[in-house]
């Protein structure tokens, strides 16, 4: 095998629950993570020799070694002797700094693609270890699930079974934001450093008691993104207006998510967005 093609989904966080600022400057998480079907593309293509060449079709990300996949191929380089390169098409639709995940979906795409494409056989364990030393949101795209709960700083995946199906209407607003400038924003109590094992079994022991479920559309990290830009407020709003009962923004922004059992729901009030705010870029998707 020469060649691979994979898509690489994005995800929208349809729950997003800030526990506090640990001491290594992380913020704990409890997110619920769900993949949807708006993919970029991506092409590796073996070289002969050791290095990762990269074309993609967005502006912003023509230079190698900023692009995340650059971050992923040092790492894996140097978990496991490579004689060969490779040659990256990335075909971005994801928008990027959009709180959808597409970097971190593109790193780890890269990585399950390097594995099939070099037969190097490494476990999923292995490939987690790489993907969140790359980003938060990585290793739950190496996951082979649609959905799935983040503890930690959001890469410790728990996969959900029984995910349900939704459609979703998506507003981009004109603007990216950085996830990093967000987090600078919010002011989460300081946490102790827990181990990660008591995290999580406190956590467990929370979600037996009947008073806690995730209420879908909870994103901590509104506030911080509307601080920096207030008129998300007003798009959440709008969208509210229109008919959405389950309206809010995914990851750290910008995106606006409305989610629907039914996809008649969802074009209904696409339709309406764009009669009404015809420059606005929307579109419908669904779980992928
Ligand atoms: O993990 P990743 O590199 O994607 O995170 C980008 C930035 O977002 C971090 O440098 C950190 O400032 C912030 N972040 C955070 N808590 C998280 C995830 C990210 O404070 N759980």
């Amino acid at each position: 095998m020469n060649s691979l093609a994979l898509k690489s989904p994005a995800k929208v966080n349809l729950y997003l629950e800030v526990l506090g600022k640990r001491p290594d400057g992380y913020h704990e998480l409890r997110t619920l993570f769900h993949r949807i079907s708006l993919c970029d593309e991506l092409i590796l293509r073996r070289i002969p020799e050791s290095k990762l060449l990269l074309e993609c079709n967005h502006p912003k990300l023509k230079r190698v070694q900023e692009n995340i996949i650059y971050k992923a191929w040092k790492l894996l380089s140097q978990a496991v002797h490579l004689t060969d390169g490779v040659r990256v098409t990335l075909r971005k639709k994801i928008p990027v700094a959009a709180g959808l995940g597409g970097g971190s979906s593109n790193a780890a795409h890269f990585l399950l693609g390097m594995n099939r494409l070099f037969n190097l056989e490494l476990p999923r364990v292995t490939l987690l270890r790489l993907a969140e030393q790359i980003g938060s949101d990585v290793p739950f795209f190496i996951e082979d699930t649609r959905e799935a709960l983040g503890l930690g700083r959001g890469e410790f995946i728990i996969p959900v079974s029984a995910a349900k199906n939704y459609w979703f209407v998506l507003v981009f607003p004109p603007f990216g934001l950085a996830t990093r400038e967000v987090y600078e924003r919010l002011h989460a109590p300081k946490l102790t450093g827990l181990k990660p094992t008591v995290r999580i079994a406190r956590y467990f022991s929370d979600c037996e008691k009947p008073n806690v479920s995730l209420k879908l559309g909870r994103n901590d990290l509104f506030k911080a993104s509307a601080a920096m830009r207030p008129e998300l407020k007003d798009l959440i709003a709008f969208i509210r207006q229109l008919g959405s009962k389950r309206v809010f923004m995914s990851g750290s922004g910008p995106t606006i998510v409305s989610l629907h059992a039914q996809k008649s729901e969802a074009k209904r009030l696409l339709k309406s967005i764009q009669r009404i705010k015809p420059d606005l870029h929307a579109l419908i998707c669904k779980s992928y």
